[in-house]
């Protein structure tokens, strides 16, 4: 992110009258929070851009109250996708390049530490000008877990 998105997203909320937010400009594998101090995170296809999404679930893991929640939407694969494929400017531009095999992601949040681990929803993940080959081997998840 950039300071200029900080810089819209308060303006925004000012504009909106919104007093109970705060924005902060930080990396998902170094969050600017302390530890043990958030209820809940929610994330948008986000933590599947990150090349390690070991930190960034320990990070969340880390600044979660003791029977916090997460409720992350992300993109994970399904079946083998070549690495010629994965390394396209297409999966790039798609934020497909990072995704992560669903068991192997699923696993890593559980590695984190969070306990009830479930997919809520699932469905194939297509867009207009997809590779062909990426067909019913992307999917879109809504996964929750809980510290
Ligand atoms: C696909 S967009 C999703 C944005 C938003 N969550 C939404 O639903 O519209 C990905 C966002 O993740 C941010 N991003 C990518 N890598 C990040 C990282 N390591 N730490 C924090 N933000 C990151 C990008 O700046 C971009 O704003």
């Amino acid at each position: 992110m950039t300071h200029e998105m900080v810089k819209t997203a308060i303006q925004n909320a000012e504009e909106g009258g919104y007093q109970n937010v705060q924005f902060k400009l930080g990396e998902i594998e170094d969050l600017p929070i302390e530890d043990g101090t958030i209820d809940v995170i929610i994330s948008n296809c986000v933590i599947n851009l990150t090349p390690d999404k070991n930190i960034a679930y320990s990070e969340a893991f880390r600044v979660l109250k003791p029977g916090g929640r997460i409720l992350v939407s992300d993109l994970v694969t399904h079946g083998e996708i070549s690495e010629d494929l994965r390394r396209s400017f297409q999966a790039w531009s798609d934020c497909i390049a990072g995704a992560m095999e669903k068991q192997e992601y699923l696993d890593t949040i559980t590695k984190a530490g969070f306990k009830d681990v479930e997919i809520m929803e699932a469905h194939y993940f297509t867009e207009p000008n997809m590779d062909i080959r990426l067909e019913g081997k992307i999917l879109s998840i809504q996964v929750k877990a809980i510290k």
